[in-house]
């Protein structure tokens, strides 16, 4: 799942308005992705009409459920220590019940409930429509599972909640699943086959947003680039359809372009891309909307030829390498993140050396980075050894880091003197007299508030920086507003 694991907001509560008449009080919290955050959104929005309201208070609650992860071992172990402190609770409100969400559920199904003595309840990624019968279960006293994965479910008729929103920005979701089987990664087993969801439905969502005034969307899937749309079916199906279907087909340039033709004033961004399946059709309706934001999000994973084999990325470093000249071709300012993972079985001191290097010809703006942890069940876990030793990829991890901490400042310093537009999103952590926004390439900046509010575009004069952030001052709205 190449998505973004926002430390900051990892194990948040999701509150919800109230509804009248609803008696029972639901603690839901999130880890992971922001597509688990977004899940969230929908379970709660399924057990509002349950009788449900959310509450932030774990002691409060009559049902807690956890939005799990998988993606690293770490992920799964905070996991447990959350359920640890829910036993605690438990023990002074013995009626509460627990349930597990998400990838760690898809992956450990029932034997949750045997390791895990707390969890009444235990739903896969695509079975959240069937929670009010599993909560009857629950209620009735039995334990209940539904870990069925499903090749149409895209929640596209669930009308969406936000959650402690901002009011400014908002993610959609445009795929589920992810079809690629990098041999690394657990997602394609615990979020199952790719699917794309109706372009009509997506709309639906963003004329709401939009009618909400509502400034920036992030169109969300663990593949965006791979979205496809004939009136549904899974991808690899693409081929037996109509001709009819094919002639009306939706694929993610297009669906890209629709939405910024529609909506002049909204901020566009999406995410994750991927490598082998970004086309140049969308890196040109970027450039062709100045609504797009000028950012990509294009994880490498390694620099070496011969361990992207190794993890079945079905692209090469020279491939890589020619996407980004293209990128950088058609629009000169546009960002780019990645993630990359050190210590991969077999990784040698040339293979490093090779990620390294990578890294140097790209000088990406930011980026995610990852020590290897095995994931039972996937590829490389079943064919090779976890080999390279903890201390050499948290060595290499850290050169890494180093690495591209001179690589943002870099490319941070390029902005000194100059003036962009930010978003105002919120206060600065730092100062209550500051806020914080981002620019097109979705660069943090951090400013005096002056009279400005959240949700006005701003013109910034950026006068200093640090590997994370811009520093300025406002000179004035945008002509966005
Ligand atoms: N070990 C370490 N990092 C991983 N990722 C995915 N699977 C693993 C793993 N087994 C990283 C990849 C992916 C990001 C979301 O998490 O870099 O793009
Ligand atoms: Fe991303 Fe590969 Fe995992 Fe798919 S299999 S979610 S492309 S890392």
């Amino acid at each position: 799942m190449e998505k973004i694991i926002d430390e900051n907001i990892q194990g948040q509560a999701l509150s919800l308005d109230k509804k009248e008449g609803n008696t029972r009080k639901l603690f839901i919290e999130s880890y992971g992705c922001q597509m688990n955050f977004s899940d969230s959104e929908i379970v709660a929005s399924i057990l509002a009409k349950e009788g449900f309201n959310t509450t932030q208070n774990l002691e409060d609650a009559d049902l807690v459920l956890v939005n799990t992860c998988s993606i690293r071992e770490k992920a799964e172990l905070t996991v447990r220590k959350r359920l640890e402190k829910y036993n605690a609770v438990k023990r002074i409100n013995p009626k509460m019940k627990v349930g597990v969400l998400g990838c760690m559920a898809e992956r450990l199904k029932s034997k949750f409930l045997e390791e895990e003595k707390i969890v009444d309840l235990v739903v896969g990624p695509d079975a959240y429509k069937d929670l009010p019968n599993l909560i009857e279960e629950v209620d009735a006293g039995r334990n209940a599972v539904n870990v069925i994965l499903s090749k149409e479910e895209t929640y596209g008729d669930i009308s969406p909640v936000r959650l402690q929103s901002n009011g400014v920005s908002a993610f959609v979701s445009i795929t589920r699943g992810c079809d690629n089987m990098c041999t690394f990664c657990v997602v394609p087993f615990t979020r199952g086959r790719e699917r794309s969801r109706d372009p009509q439905s997506i709309m639906e969502e963003i004329d709401d947003l939009a009618s909400k005034s509502f400034k920036e969307i992030t169109l969300l899937g663990q593949n965006v680039d791979s979205y496809l749309w004939y009136g549904g079916g899974l991808k690899k199906d693409f081929e037996k359809a109509s001709e009819f279907q094919k002639a009306t087909a939706v694929n993610f340039a297009k669906l890209l372009d629709m939405v910024a033709e529609k909506y002049p004033k909204i901020r566009l961004r999406f995410t994750t891309s991927n490598p082998q399946d970004m086309t140049l059709d969308v890196i040109e309706v970027m450039a062709k909307h100045k609504n797009i934001c000028k950012y990509i999000h294009l994880p490498i994973q390694s620099g070496s030829d011969r361990i992207l084999k190794e993890m079945n990325r079905l692209h090469t470093r020279e491939e890589y390498f020619e996407l980004i000249d293209n990128i950088k071709k058609l629009i000169p300012d546009c960002a780019i993140s990645q993630d990359i993972i050190t210590g991969f079985p077999t990784e040698t001191e040339e293979d490093h050396q090779d990620t390294l290097s990578l890294m140097e010809y790209v000088k990406y703006e930011y980026g995610f980075m990852f020590a290897y942890s095995e994931r039972p069940g996937t590829l490389a876990a079943r064919k090779l050894e976890d080999d390279v030793p903890e201390a050499t990829k948290k060595r290499r991890l850290n050169e890494i880091i180093t690495a591209q901490r001179n690589h943002s400042t870099y490319r941070h310093e390029a902005f000194i003197g100059k003036t962009v537009e930010i978003l105002i999103e919120k206060e600065s952590k730092k100062s209550d007299a500051h806020w914080s926004g981002r620019n097109t390439q979705n660069i943090v900046a951090v400013f005096p508030k002056g009279d400005y509010k959240i949700g006005d575009f701003v013109m910034v004069r950026i006068d200093e920086c640090t590997s994370a952030t811009l520093l300025g001052e406002a000179i004035g709205y945008s002509d966005n507003n």
